[in-house]
């Protein structure tokens, strides 16, 4: 297993789904960890989000693996929190030079653009686009002093290419895009770089505990076998396992990479190439 030159490293949506597959192999590569999620529901969002016990199961997860690990409830749309838990890491450990912004949501979505409300399109673009803007202006703070840093943002290929009636996710993911370009110039003469990931549809694997595949079949009323209809649009004829998108966010974050700056690495079985 490549070492990841013992690096401290923050990841936000961390209690489950891709946000514990990244925690728990940085952990294998002997980061230390501050972990966030909300881990609560919230009404504006449909369906339940992590839990604190999920959050707690990562934290496990990465301590068996041998990493330091600290665990923050917290919540990407408020600037407090953020503040805390940027504050949290270098307290805990002196210093943060990994951050991985996986949390976030697909809905309230499944309506055409039309049908969108205010308050629905304010929660996605709070969450998905103004979060790892909050995450990323309070890490860069800390990152240009020490002179480094690498912060990867979990896009989709939601921020490529459009899908209907998703509007407010496809925007967010195009806005995170953009926001991971220009803050990859604003900092790449800190040392900082800042590059984004593309996931394809994702496996919702037990054990992850994450629910995103299912819910986006919730918010299109698909019956049956979800993960047999996504898997069709797939040239590969294989979903994106978690694990893959771990193992980018591991590459991006270790100096491997140094050369690769405000990159869209799209990680997606080939289905932004048909
Ligand atoms: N699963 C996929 O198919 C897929 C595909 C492309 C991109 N992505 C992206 O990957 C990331 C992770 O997705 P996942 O599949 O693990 O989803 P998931 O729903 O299983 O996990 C998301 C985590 O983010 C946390 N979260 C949500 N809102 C939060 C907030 N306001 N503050 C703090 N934490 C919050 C949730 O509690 C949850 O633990 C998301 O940004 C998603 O858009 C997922």
């Amino acid at each position: 297993m490549p070492n990841n030159e013992n690096l401290v490293a923050l990841v936000t949506g961390a209690a489950r789904g891709v946000g514990r597959a990244c925690a728990v192999r940085l952990a294998e590569a002997n980061s230390s960890l501050v972990l966030m999620d909300i881990g609560r529901d919230t009404p504006e969002v449909p369906y339940p989000l992590g839990s604190e016990s999920q959050l707690e199961q990562t934290r496990r997860l990465c301590l068996k693996a041998g990493a330091d690990t600290e665990a923050f409830l917290g919540d990407v749309r408020e600037r407090d929190d953020v503040d805390a838990v940027v504050k949290l890491a270098v307290a805990r450990f002196g210093r943060l030079d990994v951050v991985v912004n996986c949390a976030g949501i697909v809905a309230p979505s499944g309506e055409s653009i039309d049908r969108v409300s205010e308050a629905d399109w304010a929660t996605m673009l709070d969450i998905n686009l103004t979060g790892p803007f909050r995450i990323m202006s309070a890490a860069a703070r800390i990152m240009k002093e020490q002179g480094s840093g690498s912060i990867v943002n979990i896009a989709s290929t939601a921020g490529l290419v459009g899908y209907r009636n998703f509007a407010g996710y496809v925007a967010s993911k195009h806005g995170l895009v953009g926001l991971t370009k220009a803050a990859a110039l604003d900092l790449a003469p800190h040392g900082i770089r800042v590059n984004a990931i593309c996931p394809g549809s994702i496996h919702d694997a037990p054990e992850l505990e994450g629910r995103m595949l299912r819910e986006v079949a919730n918010a299109l009323d698909l019956e049956g076998d979800h993960e047999q209809l996504f898997l069709r649009d797939q040239p590969s004829n294989a979903l994106v396992a978690a694990e893959d998108i771990a193992e980018t966010v591991a590459w991006l974050a270790s100096g491997r990479s140094r050369s690769v700056v405000g990159a869209v690495v799209t990680v997606d079985g080939g289905f932004t190439s048909r």
